[in-house]
């Protein structure tokens, strides 16, 4: 991939440019509570976005895909393209200049391995790869989780999906055999070894290949019902502000007050982060069990309470929870298609994706992709 997207720099630009990359991630836990302040259990994983850049003197900004087979060409401003793909280049440079800090114009090449619409944030990869490297050639000075929230924001605001910063976050700090245990509260962070071969596990990511188009609306609408349980909560308890404060107890106790939807989505979110936090005390002392109880809790939730599971996310859960040697199997990121991560056996291992995918298939009429995934560094210069 690295050598394509050199090769057709200089085929376009001539010359040399630097080049950067920027990972997916998965998400092992704690699944819709990073935009409610709580706790996420990222990792970034072995596939990335790659890009070849170079400043160009001028204003004008060249930026060519490989995926999209197609260069486009843009003076910065807040209107967005009619290029998809390329408004995510444009929120990076515009919510950069939003803070001060000014990018010249740059030529570049990007392309990665990242399946996309999979649930592996190839597009939190692409705003985290741009705003790395635009810091790192223009000399702008900003922190990695600087850089997470501008990714994020260009998200917000060019996107319009209104994300919480777990991807960006996870992208932008990635360590090889570390998962990243992040208050999105504070931004604080713990780093957590893991290493699921070394214990006899694999981590193994199952593609129902469902890119459900609701996907963004369904999200926002999420967001909006925390948002309006957390109002009703704070009309008795005025310090509250987001689920982070709210205890199950004061949930019940508002529970008549608020609409039995709104009730529902905040009572999934509260357990979320108790089970992540149970989770991560779990993985600290090594009981991997326990740890893989707490992910296939979190998929009911997702499923019965938050409803943003689908019918072939809740097949190859269902399976994997019928199948020994499987500790845990979830739906991973914001749902409504994507992957399901699962914590599998090595001994267990092929079987299972053969029973799997081939259940999948009889079912569904397609054959699910499966990754193998390791988590591995995030974002920097090659
Ligand atoms: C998407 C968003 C994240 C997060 C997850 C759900 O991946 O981009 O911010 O909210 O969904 O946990």
């Amino acid at each position: 991939m690295m050598n394509n997207i050199q090769r057709k720099f200089k085929e376009l630009f001539g010359g040399q440019a630097a080049v950067y990359a920027s990972p997916g991630r998965v998400n092992l836990i704690g699944e819709h509570t990073d935009y409610n302040e709580g706790f996420v259990l990222p990792g970034a994983i072995d596939k990335a976005m790659f890009l070849a850049i170079r400043p160009n003197g001028g204003k004008q900004v060249n930026v060519f895909s490989i995926d999209y087979d197609e260069m486009v060409t843009f003076l910065p401003s807040k209107e967005k393209l009619p290029e998809h793909w390329a408004n995510y280049i444009l929120g990076v440079v515009m919510e950069l200049k939003e803070t001060g800090a000014e990018t010249g114009g740059f030529d570049c090449v990007f392309g990665g391995d990242i399946p996309l619409g999979a649930g592996l944030s190839s597009s939190a990869a692409l705003e985290s790869v741009f705003a790395f490297a635009l810091n790192d050639l223009f000399g702008l000075g900003k922190s990695r989780a600087e850089l997470a929230r501008i990714g994020q924001l260009a998200e917000h605001h060019y996107a319009g999906v209104r994300c919480g910063i777990m991807d960006q976050f996870a992208s932008l700090h990635g360590q090889a055999g570390q998962l990243i245990k992040l208050d999105c509260r504070s931004l604080g962070f713990e780093r957590i070894p893991f290493d699921p071969q070394a214990a006899g596990y694999r981590l193994v990511l199952i593609d129902t290949m469902v890119k459900h188009s609701l996907a963004s609306s369904e999200y926002n609408v999420r967001r909006q019902q925390c948002e309006a349980g957390v109002a009703v909560v704070r009309q008795k308890h005025p310090s509250v502000i987001s689920l982070r404060d709210i205890s199950p107890e004061m949930l019940d106790e508002s529970k008549s007050l608020m609409e039995p939807i709104v009730f529902q989505r905040c009572q999934y979110v509260i357990e979320e982060n108790i089970r992540l936090l149970r989770a991560c005390d779990a993985l600290q002392g090594n009981d991997l069990p326990t740890f893989g109880q707490m992910m296939t809790g979190s998929h009911e939730g997702l499923r019965h309470k938050f409803e943003v599971s689908c019918v072939e996310l809740d097949f190859l859960a269902d399976l994997a929870t019928k199948t020994p040697g499987i500790l845990g199997a979830r739906m991973m990121g914001g749902g409504f298609g994507g992957c399901t991560i699962n914590l599998v056996s090595a001994a267990a291992h092929d079987a299972f994706i053969e029973e799997a995918t081939g259940n999948f298939e009889k079912q569904f009429g397609l054959k699910p992709k499966v990754y193998d995934v390791v988590i591995s560094e995030g974002a920097r210069k090659l």
